[in-house]
């Protein structure tokens, strides 16, 4: 079993500043496998935001994977914009915005979907399929898969093939192929679980989605902060998703959704929805 804690959209620059230590200190106590970072880390992709973001990761657990977002692409310098957009991105968080993970049990490719010739969307091409292919054909047997993106490659309804990534849909046979496991991703700042099969119709396959919330931004919509924790072995997966909870100053385990790798691919298990007696509280901070 491998646990991965997956956080997304942090924002610095409008980051609710009293989710940060608490989320620190569930993230240790958590004490992951990996760490994974779905993108939009900074806010306006200055220099300060990135300072506070490498800041937040250094006195995170290891390893991380993390991927840049939109957010992380300057807005409104335009040179650099066009000919080095990852240049902060870069400098201070990683110089690989592409990195990977592997041991016996789990590998994870992150792939960079943003693009300077949009502002909000993503995209991916051939050769980043050629990147996750090759990391995915090497994994071991049994070997849960991982994909880390920050644009989605699917989405529940009512969101459209318009809300994906770019070329998504050109996708999803190599990532059948390769037998991706679970797909990760954020950007719209909602958290939600799901798997592949209603909106792609491969035969014998359906990955798992799971969409980050924004983890620590005040960019909310309509739900509070959250991270995922997912714990990953070759026939089961669950998804625990921690939610802030500002009155008590901490991040909780509130809802468990469990699923199972089935012969048409991953398919969800019926959920555990804990009562709050059940909560699981992590990190909390000593009075
Ligand atoms: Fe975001
Ligand atoms: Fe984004």
């Amino acid at each position: 079993m491998r646990t991965l804690v997956h956080i997304s959209d942090l924002h610095f620059g409008r980051v609710d500043p009293a989710t940060v230590e608490p989320l620190t200190a569930a993230i240790r106590a958590l004490a992951p496998d990996v760490v994974i970072v779905s993108g939009d880390l900074t806010q306006r992709a200055r220099s300060e935001e990135f300072r506070a973001a490498r800041a937040f990761l250094e006195v995170l657990p290891g390893p991380q994977i993390v991927v840049p977002g939109n957010h992380d692409v300057p807005l409104y310098n335009l040179a650099i914009r066009a000919f080095a957009p990852l240049r902060g991105f870069k400098k201070y968080i990683a110089f690989d915005p592409e990195p990977g993970y592997a041991d016996e049990e789990l590998v994870v490719q992150g792939l960079n979907t943003t693009r300077s010739s949009t502002w909000k969307n993503g995209r991916l091409n051939g050769a980043q399929l050629e990147k996750v292919r090759a990391a995915f054909e090497r994994a071991p047997v049994g070997a849960v898969r991982v994909l880390v993106t920050h644009h989605p490659l699917d989405l529940p309804a009512p969101h459209s093939r318009h809300d994906l990534v770019g070329r998504a849909a050109r996708a999803m046979p190599v990532l059948a192929a390769c037998r991706a496991d679970v797909l990760l991703a954020g950007h719209f700042h909602r958290a939600v679980s799901g798997d592949t099969s209603q909106r792609y119709d491969i035969r014998q396959f359906a990955a798992l989605v799971v969409q980050a919330g924004t983890t620590t931004s005040t960019r909310l919509r309509e739900e509070p902060n959250s991270f995922n924790l997912l714990k990953t072995s070759t026939d089961e997966i669950t998804v625990d998703r921690y939610l802030w909870r500002p009155s008590e100053g901490l991040f909780a385990s509130q809802l468990t959704e469990r699923f199972r790798r089935t012969a048409d691919g991953w398919r969800r298990a019926p959920a555990v929805v804990a009562s709050a007696a059940e909560d699981v509280v992590v990190g909390k901070q000593m009075p």
